[in-house]
């Protein structure tokens, strides 16, 4: 049976980790609140993007109960650059309840009930800050499982994280303190030996004696994944309007991709200069200069942005929020926009040309 088979897994695992882990500052606490946040941060993000996020974070935010008296706003400017936003809106929602609630849930059931965390985040939590034996399965983990496993079913379906998880949490160490770092055991191993995309260094593996994939040579074609469906791609035109010392922003509707932050004006097509001036005119813009025209790209999970942006100037007022350098730099603007948001920054660094300037063409309309 598996189980027996692998029954040398933990203590194995864990022996390894005492000696080899990367010192990392949630390793240090069992603070749920702290160690939820370096969850949350974690997910679909790598540990070298997360660490400054993390400090900077629990500086502002030392407790839940600030988290959950914090503006949005707050929250959404500290998280600018790491990407997926809809993780620190449902971490403030979550927050909020708990703080209501009396504090962070105690065990990984009720903590399954908030907003914005799954399965894998209720048992990196329960496990690490309660000692609590539920088992934290990501992609990591399910690599390093099938290789161990010579398993060569597709792992990214939910029949395989079962399964794994079952077998994991009959391998789990009966004693506490060696509870609370199992799962981190697997984490680590998936991060730092048992690698994605090339060779795992089996050579390193405190497990290669276990390990099927690494017996037969088949580690590296492990694990199998379902085809992917292709993203979809749509073509989009940004505005970057200069109005003085000021660029137009809008702040994106609460729900879907990228709730609640703040774009430059953009729109559905690749549209040219003639069109562009056109949906300037329908927000109430007249736009009174062309300074130049960029091409971006920005890569979500399920769709790809073919972004093609008009720096302009212009007269008007329009539905927008008209932001000075220094706010352009503090409200939270995600990532896909950063290239039009240096290219406002320095546009607005350089006053407006001169209408009778070189290169410069009037709008047609
Ligand atoms: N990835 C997800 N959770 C992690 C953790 N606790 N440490 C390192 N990498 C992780």
């Amino acid at each position: 049976m598996e189980t027996e088979r692998l029954s040398d897994l933990p203590s194995l695992l864990l022996d390894w980790y005492r000696t080899n882990a990367r010192d990392l500052p949630w390793r240090h606490t069992r603070d749920p609140y702290q160690i939820w946040v370096s969850e949350i941060m974690l997910q679909q993000t790598r540990v070298a993007a997360v660490l400054g996020y993390y400090e900077r974070f629990l500086a502002a935010f030392p407790t839940v109960e600030a988290l959950a008296a914090a503006p949005e706003e707050d929250l959404l400017s500290l998280w600018q650059g790491l990407g997926y936003y809809s993780r620190a809106r449902n971490l403030h929602r979550a927050a909020k309840e708990a703080a209501e609630s009396g504090g962070i849930p105690g065990t990984y059931t009720e903590l399954r009930k908030l907003p914005g965390i799954g399965a894998y985040t209720a048992a990196a939590i329960a496990s690490a800050a309660y000692g609590e034996p539920a088992a934290a399965v990501d992609g990591n983990v399910l690599r390093c499982m099938a290789r161990i496993l010579d398993d060569h079913a597709p792992s990214d379906t939910p029949a395989f994280q079962t399964r794994i998880r079952g077998l994991l949490e009959g391998l789990f160490p009966a004693k506490e303190e060696d509870i609370r770092i199992f799962n981190q055991s697997l984490m680590e191993l998936g991060a730092t030996v048992c690698v994605p995309n090339g060779e795992p260094k089996c050579g390193d593996c405190p497990v290669r004696a276990l390990c099927l994939g690494c017996q037969r040579g088949t580690a590296i074609d492990l694990p199998v994944r379902r085809e992917k469906k292709a993203r979809r791609i749509e073509d989009r035109t940004v505005l970057v309007f200069l109005r003085g010392n000021r660029t137009a922003l809008r702040k994106r509707p609460d729900r879907g991709l990228l709730a609640g932050l703040w774009e430059f004006p953009n729109l559905s097509g690749a549209l040219d200069e003639r069109d562009a001036a056109q949906i300037a005119a329908s927000w109430g813009l007249r736009v009174t200069a062309w300074r130049s025209r960029m091409e971006a790209k920005h890569i979500f999970t399920h769709v790809e942005w073919h972004m093609t942006g008009y720096v302009v100037d212009a007269e008007g007022e329009g539905p927008f929020r008209w932001a000075d350098r220094e706010e352009l730099e503090t409200l939270a603007v995600p990532s896909a926009f950063v290239r039009f948001r240096t290219a406002a920054s320095d546009a607005l660094r350089n006053p407006a040309p001169d209408s009778s300037a070189e290169g410069m063409r009037e709008a047609s309309e």
